[in-house]
């Protein structure tokens, strides 16, 4: 029983706001995040001269790479810190929340980029992102799909459980299958262009309790601090069979939800 079946979105989202985005932890730890998107920005074309929002833009990397390439972009993301970040690149950046977007009918298309998944209930967005864009304006992204990082969200529930914890209540992800959010994208009101799962094993910077605290530390929030570092310890040792190399690194199992639509 791995707990998917039974999480709310009201669950997902008490979760997902237990996450501490610190631009200083994901500058150091989380690097590859952004670095890996650069394909995804590739799915809008050319993009000078559009109006695009970036959606959960994080520390504002590939935000910055969408200016320098001549767009006219703004950059939202709930935490304060990650926006601070971005605005220090001379971004137009600004706190906000994804499910309560506030533009109209004001950009060209709008860009995610490993955000969706945090973001509940996934529907609110897609909703504001269709009231944010023009005719015919466009929604591309990348976010966690069915499957992401599975082993590791596995053994975060066990260790959480195993502790006394309710692991299952603790996991903030959603991660649909291509099938699940073309519907969503379709009753949002948009075609969908293009959309399918990409299995994307990824070496990781540094020692799997670094990427646990920066990018799963939700599920760690909700043991005391001085538990912490145990829990971290039995998840090392649950997945060390599937997911550490011969060098003593981690690759961990991504699994990618890629997909461009366009408002109908
Ligand atoms: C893994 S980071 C990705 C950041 C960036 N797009 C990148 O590629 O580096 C996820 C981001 O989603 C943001 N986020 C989470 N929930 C959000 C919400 N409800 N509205 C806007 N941003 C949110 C977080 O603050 C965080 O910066």
């Amino acid at each position: 029983m791995n707990g998917r079946a039974s999480q709310t979105d009201s669950a997902r989202a008490e979760a997902s706001a237990r996450q501490n985005w610190d631009a200083g932890r994901y500058a150091r730890d989380a690097r590859f995040v952004s670095d890996l998107g650069i394909p995804v920005m590739e799915l809008l074309g050319p993009v000078s001269g559009l109006r695009i929002l970036d959606l959960g833009c994080g520390d504002g990397a590939l935000t910055e790479r969408l200016a320098a390439r001549g767009a006219d972009v703004v950059a939202v993301d709930a935490s304060e810190s990650q926006v601070s970040a971005a605005a220090a690149r001379g971004l137009d950046a600004r706190v906000g929340d994804a499910r309560r977007l506030e533009f109209e009918n004001e950009f060209d298309a709008v860009f995610s980029n490993a955000a969706l998944h945090w973001i509940s209930p996934p529907e609110a967005v897609v909703e504001g992102v269709a009231r944010a864009l023009g005719p015919g304006g466009r929604f591309v992204g990348e976010f966690g799909g069915e499957g992401n990082v599975e082993t590791v969200r596995r053994a975060l529930i066990s260790a959480l459980n195993a502790r006394g914890h309710d692991g299952a209540a603790a996991d903030p992800w959603f991660f649909p299958s291509a099938a699940r959010y073309r519907a969503m994208l379709r009753a949002g009101g948009f075609a969908v262009e293009s959309i399918g799962l990409v299995p994307r094993p990824t070496p990781i910077p540094g020692d799997l309790g670094d990427w646990i605290e920066t990018l799963a530390g939700s599920f760690l929030a909700v043991a005391p601090e001085t538990r912490r570092d145990a829990v971290i310890s039995d998840v090392r040792d649950a997945v060390r069979d599937s997911l550490q190399r011969p060098d003593g690194g981690w690759t961990v199992d991504y699994v990618r939800l890629r997909f461009a639509a366009r408002l109908a």
